[in-house]
């Protein structure tokens, strides 16, 4: 029987239904860590770093967990008919706010190398034309903006195959607070055409402390109203913040989904240890009016 390209990106990414980093994430991952001091770190800087050693705590304890539930949210996506029609245009635009070290941006460029990979290898695509990706990336701590920076940079130098398919266009950052940064990041969009993909990935807790839950969802509205015509948002927070999450999905006018996955713990002694870890996915079509994109 013939794998459908949706069986074969996820075979890539979830091998036997666990979702594990690539050769390449995984090195970029163990360089990036190594860079960083080991010394102690509470719970609340390895949640949000804001020194070198909490950030080398959260990419040892958080990085995969948020990385691979972007990527089980986005991966429909990315292979339906608007997510393959932006990628065959050439030109892919991720906004991140909260970008902490590009976690999210790193999931969804390591997706399309995997996509247009097997696209190229099924002849598909002719793959003479590298994808374009612009990086804005949003963060209110210096270090998650460089770190990120540094990251994506050394993703893009080290050999591998996705440096056959895609290339960074631009890495663009803004380290003023979200929402007060709107006017910032619609210059940008103005600037690049839009945005394809809008993600706030684990940031909603610091947000609703900073801003105000009305605020959070007006910030929210105002970036539909920056995104591509086939662009899509995702909302990404783990089970603990269940009524933060339907609050704001209610106010926004959209359905948030429990969902699960299982992973492998890359920062466990053992490498085979696995675990499984449930959140909440909220992913719409900013132009249009369902609920929840299939
Ligand atoms: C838990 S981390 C999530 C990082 C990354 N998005 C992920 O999924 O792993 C939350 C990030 O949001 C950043 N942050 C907090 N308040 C912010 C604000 N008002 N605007 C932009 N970023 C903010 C923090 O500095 C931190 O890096």
């Amino acid at each position: 029987m013939n794998d459908t390209l949706q069986d074969r990106v996820k075979k890539d990414l979830c091998p036997d239904y666990i979702w594990q980093l690539s050769r390449v994430m995984k090195s970029l991952l163990k360089h990036q860590i190594g860079r960083l001091p080991r010394k102690k770190a509470s719970e609340d800087e390895t949640r949000y770093p804001e020194t070198p050693e909490g950030m080398r705590a959260f990419l040892e304890v958080f990085f995969a967990r948020h990385f691979f539930q972007v990527q089980n949210s986005l991966v429909k996506y990315l292979e339906s008919k608007d997510g393959l029609s932006i990628l065959k245009e050439g030109h892919l635009r991720i906004l991140d706010i909260g970008s902490g070290p590009a976690v999210a941006s790193l999931a969804i460029t390591e997706i399309v190398a995997c996509i247009v990979e097997h696209l190229v290898h099924s002849s598909v695509w002719r793959g003479n034309k590298k994808i374009r990706v612009t990086y804005v990336l949003n963060d209110t701590e210096g270090i998650c903006l460089g770190v990120a920076r540094t990251m994506l940079g050394n993703y893009f130098k080290m050999g591998g195959k996705h440096g056959k398919w895609i290339t960074c266009a631009r890495t663009l950052t803004s380290q003023r607070a979200f929402p007060d940064n709107m006017s910032q990041l619609q210059q940008i969009a103005g600037n690049i055409g839009g945005y394809d993909i809008a993600v706030l990935s684990y940031v909603l807790t610091p947000l609703k402390e900073n801003a105000g839950l009305n605020a959070l969802a007006v910030g929210l509205s105002d970036v539909d109203g920056l995104c591509s015509s086939k662009g899509q948002v995702l909302v990404l927070q783990d089970r603990f913040r269940t009524p933060l999450v339907r609050k704001i999905a209610g106010l926004i006018g959209r359905l948030a989904r429990k969902e699960e996955l299982t992973q492998r713990l890359n920062h466990a002694s053992n490498e085979n240890d696995k675990y499984t870890y449930s959140y909440y996915t909220c992913l719409y079509s900013p132009g249009r009016d369902e609920a929840v994109c299939e």
